[in-house]
């Protein structure tokens, strides 16, 4: 199986470390338990005064009609990879405070909370995610009668890792072995002033 761990500055947690994002995923369902987990850890994440500002839609591919309906709603080319995945997720983010008209200017970021805890908790489980902004708004308003606060955000593929094979285009299978990148710590962590490179580091 391909491994991905992070090439870190520091020490950090071997979930944080191994996590990545797959194209590829087994047909191995997930098991109900497992589910469940992932969503428990999405539920206790933190977010502004407590609000909970997300919701989700699952569909898994042992029931094909809801698994196939949600696999329109992503772009053709997320569709093609994540047809193989036996979860999709979407999310959704309410950007206006629970019956009032107040702008809830931190939802999405309580739904990112959410995601980031959710995506920990497949690893713990031995799973993966892969997610998507890759995403029809119109047709997931259309499909799923989402209610007008709530703003579709992005999808997720959950599931065990699969070999790169597996995947149906060539130009998937040629990235999947790609390594992880990020930008150097001194980019994005400042003190004093914005762009002026935290000491600490
Ligand atoms: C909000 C969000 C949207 C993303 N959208 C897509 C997408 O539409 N299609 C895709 O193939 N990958 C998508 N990705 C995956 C990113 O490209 C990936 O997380 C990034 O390249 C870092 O790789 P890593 O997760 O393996 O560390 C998305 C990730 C996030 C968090």
């Amino acid at each position: 199986m391909l491994h991905k761990t992070a090439e870190t500055a520091a020490p950090i947690h071997e979930l944080l470390a191994n996590r990545w994002s797959p194209r590829a995923f087994t047909d191995r369902p997930v098991e109900p338990a497992k589910l469940l987990a992932v969503f428990e850890a999405a539920r206790w994440a933190a977010s502004s005064s407590n609000g909970q500002p997300w919701a989700f839609i699952v569909a898994q591919r042992s029931d094909k009609a809801a698994f196939d309906q949600m696999l329109q709603c992503l772009v053709p080319g997320n569709q093609s990879w994540a047809a193989l995945a036996p979860v999709l997720i979407l999310t959704f983010a309410r950007l206006k405070w629970a019956g009032e008209e107040r702008v809830n200017r931190t939802a999405q970021h309580d739904l990112g909370m959410a995601t980031a805890m959710l995506s920990i908790q497949a690893e713990a489980l031995g799973l993966r995610t892969h997610h998507m902004s890759g995403i029809d708004l119109d047709k997931i308003r259309e499909v799923y009668a989402v209610p007008p606060d709530f703003d579709p955000v992005s999808a997720i593929a959950l599931g065990y890792q699969g070999d790169a094979a597996l995947l149906p285009e060539e130009k998937d299978r040629a990235r999947e072995p790609n390594p992880r990148t990020r930008k150097p710590l001194d980019e994005f962590v400042f003190a004093g002033r914005f762009g002026a490179a935290a000491g600490l580091l």
